[in-house]
């Protein structure tokens, strides 16, 4: 049945596998992240990054410091924690090399237990003592620049630079003499400040790493029914411009069972997205190859064929109905049912202008009589429809609406002697509009997924259509942490497991 409102899908959204020609191999979807659409994804990357960075354990660090009239003191610190980190204003750019994420005023505080002991010529016994600490630590930057490659047909996140700088660190002890909190601050303020630089360092670069495990794990084709899936391979590096992102897909349609078709290429035109109006987080332009590909896919699996036995005015499909306009017909089978076989004879023929989006649909309608519990073919017509669509978004959905505009008709053959077209002109034009069209868009309104990882739903969206493209503008929300963020929270050290199997 998915496969049936595809077909039907297809045959008012496609354009002829005769358009096909060599290309450069750029994709037939792209989409671009504009700079709002950086901007959200650097936050919730941020967010996630917070959550998933405390609390974090620096290594224990023990040291001999001289303190004046006391001497060698040996102090060790232990369970050292970030408890908490808060980042005030951040800031994404793509750049020459790299996407940089920059997030500046940031806070964090630590706690650790401290423990000293010393012996001096007086007190022949050791002394010691041990307490707590809490450290504030105020201006820190974070710098991360990220490189983005498209590797094996996915996106390859690689950090190119990661750098944390602090300025203040202000240290409270709990106990301890106020001789030692001189020492400690002087002896241990570096190492904590290094310490903290290279903790958070490495658990950036960790996080990043587990992002672009993700980004790998997704998968390459997305399932549209069980004989199709969209072709969601990853083609050229991503393009960096000034304050966007742009990716390019392969967006075209292939037989699930990967029976393989007539290696086909289609060529698709080249002018870039641009969104009307208020700024969107994301464009996604999809090319009339996409629809084309598709065609092909669903005519070549040989399902652009049905057959009707119901019409609202079920009289007509009786030969009594037609006593008069096809005489021969009744003559020979008076009073038997018929059916309708709809065979579509070549993909349907898309064209996706500034002005709108049309089809032609090359359809041979058999009629069949019923005659004592067989199927008798007796006349065929071929019909040309030409439709008009409006295209619009359902979930995460492409999904449409067809209209007729006209049609032609023209008699192939018939057993039942000639009749004229201008016969059943208008007989067909109601079965058109009342059986056709709304099959049609009932079958539209569920479309086919573009490829957003799951997760993220597009909001506001706004559909442009341009020559030869149709671009879809929106927002997204974030709508549940499943997929992504339970990846970015996992264990790292069972993805590296994972990582290296894959290598
Ligand atoms: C280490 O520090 C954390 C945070 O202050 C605390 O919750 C935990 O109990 C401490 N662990 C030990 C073994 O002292
Ligand atoms: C960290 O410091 C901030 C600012 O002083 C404070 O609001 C917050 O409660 C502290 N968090 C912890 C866990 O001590
Ligand atoms: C490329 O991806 C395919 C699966 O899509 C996988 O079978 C293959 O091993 C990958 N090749 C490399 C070099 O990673
Ligand atoms: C999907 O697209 C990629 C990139 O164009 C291509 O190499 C691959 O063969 C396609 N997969 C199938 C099954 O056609
Ligand atoms: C419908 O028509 C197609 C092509 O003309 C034919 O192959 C098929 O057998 C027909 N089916 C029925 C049930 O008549
Ligand atoms: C990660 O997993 C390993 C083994 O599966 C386990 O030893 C380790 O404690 C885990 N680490 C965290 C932080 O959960």
């Amino acid at each position: 049945m998915k496969a049936f409102f595809f077909l039907i899908f297809l045959s008012i959204f496609s354009c002829p596998v005769a358009a096909q020609s060599q290309s450069a191999d750029s994709g037939s979807i792209s989409a671009i992240i504009s700079e709002k659409g950086l901007n959200f994804v650097k936050d919730l990357l941020i967010e996630q990054e917070l959550r998933a960075l405390v609390p974090l354990k620096l290594k224990d660090v023990e040291k001999s410091i001289r303190i004046p009239l006391i001497g060698s003191v040996y102090v060790s610190l232990a369970n050292i924690t970030v408890l908490e980190v808060s980042v005030s204003s951040s800031t994404v750019h793509p750049g020459d090399t790299g996407v940089v994420i920059v997030a500046s005023g940031a806070t964090a505080n630590l706690s650790m237990d401290w423990r000293y002991s010393y012996r001096t010529w007086l007190t022949p016994v050791e002394i010691s003592d041990k307490g707590s600490a809490l450290v504030q630590v105020e201006g820190m930057q974070v710098g991360l620049t990220i490189s983005m490659k498209t590797r094996n047909g996915t996106l390859q996140l690689t950090v190119l630079e990661c750098g944390c700088s602090m300025k203040d660190l202000s240290i409270t002890l709990e106990g301890g003499a106020s001789w030692f909190y001189q020492g400690f601050v002087i002896a241990f303020e570096d190492q904590i400040r290094s310490a903290m630089e290279s903790a958070i360092t490495k658990k950036i670069t960790e996080g990043t790493s587990k992002l672009d495990l993700f980004l790998r794990s997704l998968p390459k084709e997305i399932n549209v029914d069980n004989n199709v899936a969209l072709n969601v391979t990853f083609m050229n590096d991503p393009i960096l411009g000034d304050s966007s992102v742009e990716f390019d897909i392969n967006g075209l349609f292939i037989p699930s069972d990967k029976v393989a078709l007539p290696r086909n290429s289609y060529e698709s035109s080249q002018t870039s997205i641009s969104c009307l109006g208020a700024p969107r987080m994301l464009g996604i332009s999809l090319d009339e190859t996409v629809f084309t590909s598709a065609a092909a896919v669903y005519f070549q699996a040989g399902s652009m064929h049905w057959l009707v036995d119901k019409v609202p005015d079920q009289s007509l499909l009786n030969t009594a109905s037609w006593k008069f306009i096809i005489p021969q017909l009744y003559w020979k089978y008076p009073n038997d049912d018929m059916e309708l076989n709809i065979t579509l004879i070549s993909p349907p023929v898309m064209r996706i202008k500034p002005e709108g989006i049309g089809a032609t649909i090359t359809a041979e309608m058999t009629a069949n009589v019923l005659h004592k519990s067989e199927s008798i073919p007796v006349a065929c017509i071929m019909v040309v429809v030409s439709v008009s669509g409006v295209v619009e978004i359902s979930g995460n959905n492409l999904a449409g609406k067809a209209e007729l505009n006209d049609f032609t008709l023209s008699l192939k053959w018939s057993k039942v002697g000639n009749f004229h077209m201008y016969l059943i002109q208008g007989v067909m034009k109601v079965f058109l509009n009342t059986v056709f069209i709304p099959l049609v868009n009932s079958h539209l309104k569920q479309g086919f997924p573009l490829p957003i990882i799951h997760g993220f739903t597009l909001q506001d969206a706004e559909i442009l259509t341009s020559s030869s493209k149709i671009v879809v503008c929106s927002d997204v929300v974030f709508t549940n942490s499943n997929s992504l963020m339970r990846f970015l929270l996992q264990n790292y050290s069972s993805m590296l497991r994972l990582r290296n199997q894959w290598k």
